[in-house]
């Protein structure tokens, strides 16, 4: 059990096999028991932008009003090698080195199911990016939530967005990061707001304050950002990501990382928090929590994946063997998949022994 494949890896594993047999997270679905990260704010509060600080890279297709319309569910693959690529599950052949191309391909992606119009589709678009500066971690990008419809839309995408966002951040194994804009009221924070509806109690909700840099002068986010403002279990963040006028210049993703380093070590208001703040923090401090989320649910999760045994063994009787090259085949394989999964998750639950899945 020396390397023993890493929970997060193990559980983005399942999450890929499931969406291939058409599991989207129903009801008492493997998925739904599965826990994950949601990210959530109002449109143009950050929520992209802290999604590319996390992986350290420029890859989400950007610009002002309804961008992300359809969830992006992301995996992150920490690696040993060098090499760093995106794959997408709806070409799981074609490994993508060059990150603008994704970027495109999420939009032609999205295109694809939406049409080119300012609609919004549940239908999640699954991308995977193996990289060795990643930590192991499965976000899931969401529509940006809005007070208006606007020219082209119909009346009911306010609501059609909530409900979307609210359907992840409902389910009790969403982990959710509530993005809000240090230039408006924590109290008229979009996320917040939803995050405080369905995890009252704080338990699950990482409050992350982006547009530090944007405050008035004289104000700072040190109530939010201490808790004082609003209580949560876990700490808040405080997060500097880049300007519009930064993107423009394309100052890099490392670059970047260090302003924002740079910024908090500097500044008067912060220095003594520095260490608790930005992207890089952030994602360690989920990728942490999210291991441990899944540790927790060893148990249930061996528990479905043997009803799924049970499940792909019917049908696949059903079906009748010996088992062709169509769809059975591939069924086979999920359940493959499904037994060694087992085993390895038994293993964590007797060993889990600190080292072997860091
Ligand atoms: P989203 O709509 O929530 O995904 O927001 P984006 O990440 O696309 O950001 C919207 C705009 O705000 C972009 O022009 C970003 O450059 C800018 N922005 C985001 N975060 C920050 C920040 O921390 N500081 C500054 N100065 N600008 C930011
Ligand atoms: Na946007
Ligand atoms: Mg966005």
């Amino acid at each position: 059990m020396a390397t023993m494949e890493s929970l997060i890896g193990l559980v983005n594993r399942i999450q890929r096999a499931c969406t291939v047999l058409g599991d989207h997270g129903g009801e008492g679905s493997l998925w739904e028991a599965l826990p994950s990260v949601a990210v959530v704010g109002g449109q143009s509060s950050g929520k992209s932008s802290v999604l590319e600080s996390i992986v350290g890279r420029d890859f989400l297709p950007r610009g002002s009003g309804i961008v992300t319309r359809r969830p992006l569910v992301l995996q992150l693959h920490k690696t040993e090698s060098g090499s760093e690529y995106a794959e997408f599950l709806h070409a799981p052949r074609r490994k993508y080195n060059d990150f603008a191309a994704v970027r495109k391909e999420i939009a032609d992606e999205t295109d694809r199911i939406t049409g080119k119009t300012k609609q919004i589709s549940n239908v999640p678009i699954h991308l995977s990016i193996y990289s060795p500066h990643v930590v192991n971690l499965t976000l899931i990008d969401l529509p940006g939530l809005t007070k208006v419809a606007v020219e082209g839309q119909p009346e009911s995408i306010v609501r059609d967005i909530e409900d979307m966002v609210r359907s992840y951040v409902e389910k009790p194994n969403c982990i959710i990061l509530a993005i809000s804009p240090a230039n408006q009221d924590i109290a008229t924070s979009d996320a917040i707001k939803l995050a405080r509806e369905v995890d009252p109690a704080g338990e699950r909700t990482f409050g992350v304050v982006t547009k530090l840099d944007l405050m008035d002068k004289g104000t700072n986010a040190l109530d939010v950002l201490e808790g004082r403002s609003y209580r949560l279990q876990h700490p808040w963040v405080g997060i500097v990501n880049r300007s519009q006028a930064d993107i423009n210049k394309n100052v890099d993703m490392i670059a970047a990382r260090r302003k924002e380093q740079e910024y908090f070590a500097n500044s008067p208001d912060y220095g003594h928090l520095a260490h608790k703040m930005g992207s890089e923090y952030l994602a360690k401090l989920l990728s942490k929590h999210l291991e441990s989320a899944i540790r927790a649910r060893i148990p249930s999760i061996v528990a479905l994946i043997n009803k799924t045994i049970d499940e792909l063994e019917a049908e696949l009787d059903r079906l009748g063997r010996p088992i062709g090259a169509d769809g059975g085949a591939q069924l086979y394989t999920i359940l493959e998949m499904c037994r060694a999964f087992d085993r390895i998750f038994k293993e964590h639950l007797d060993g889990g022994r600190p080292g072997g899945d860091r």
